[in-house]
């Protein structure tokens, strides 16, 4: 099963993502996640990245479509794309590395979360540097404040999550990533639109029935 998990900033792709690709068994592909790694590495995509992540603005397509070719390929059992396709040029360049591999998107779906909601659950998103986790302060609390519940790491806030850059992911995910649901519906995939405004508990249920059809 190959998935698109699609949506704006903060509707819960990754949250989602991690617990269907461990439910599941498949590979989640997070060109957001590879990028981080690249940045705290410090190795010279990373430094490159950062500049375009920090402003709120996408990294040029031909990085992308570089990055994520070798992780399809190694995604025996199925992959979950989240935070890609991003732009049109990312979605026709995917498009034609899987006609190559003999591979096919099974289903492309879409949470929908309103634009309050999204600013809100990014102020509040902490991470854990050291694994990974994703805690929430309003909604996911961790046990111990500031803490990550499975490593102990301090928590941290991402760079791109200060309020003046949420509004401009926002706006480029309106003006350059939203398109693409109509380009996947013009190809007759099939696309699913979820209500992500629920519970996490809610929402993947809702995605597993999709999944598991
Ligand atoms: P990326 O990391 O992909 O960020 P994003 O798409 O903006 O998505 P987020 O990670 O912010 O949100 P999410 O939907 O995964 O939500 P999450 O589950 O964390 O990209 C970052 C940057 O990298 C981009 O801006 C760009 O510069 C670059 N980039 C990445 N991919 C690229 C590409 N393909 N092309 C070009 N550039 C690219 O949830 C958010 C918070 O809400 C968490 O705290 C979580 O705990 C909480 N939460 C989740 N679900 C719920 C719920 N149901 N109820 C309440 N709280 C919830």
């Amino acid at each position: 099963m190959n998935l698109v998990l699609f949506g704006p900033p903060g509707a819960g792709k990754g949250t989602q993502g991690s617990v269907l690709a461990e439910k599941r068994g498949l590979m989640k592909i997070s060109t957001g996640d590879i990028l981080r790694d690249a940045v705290r590495a410090g190795t010279t995509l990373g430094l490159e990245a950062k500049k375009f992540m920090d402003a709120g603005e996408l990294v040029p397509d031909s990085v992308i479509l570089g990055l994520v070719r070798e992780a399809i390929q190694d995604a025996g059992s199925g992959f979950i794309m989240d935070g890609f396709p991003r732009t049109i040029p990312q979605a026709e360049g995917v498009d034609r590395m899987l006609q190559e591999m003999q591979k096919s998107i099974d289903a492309v779906i879409v949470l929908e979360v309103p634009e309050e909601a999204l600013v809100r659950r990014l102020s509040g998103r902490r991470s854990c540097p050291n694994c990974g986790a994703v805690f929430n302060v309003y909604s996911e609390r961790p046990k111990q404040e500031d803490k990550c519940d499975r490593c102990a790491s301090e928590l941290v806030q991402r760079a791109d999550d200060r309020r003046d850059t949420v509004v401009r992911r926002l706006e480029v995910y309106q003006q350059q990533t939203s398109p693409i649901i109509a380009y996947y519906q013009s190809q007759g995939a099939d696309v699913h639109f979820i209500n992500g405004d629920r519970e996490i508990e809610d929402v993947q249920r809702d995605i597993l029935r999709i999944v598991d059809r």
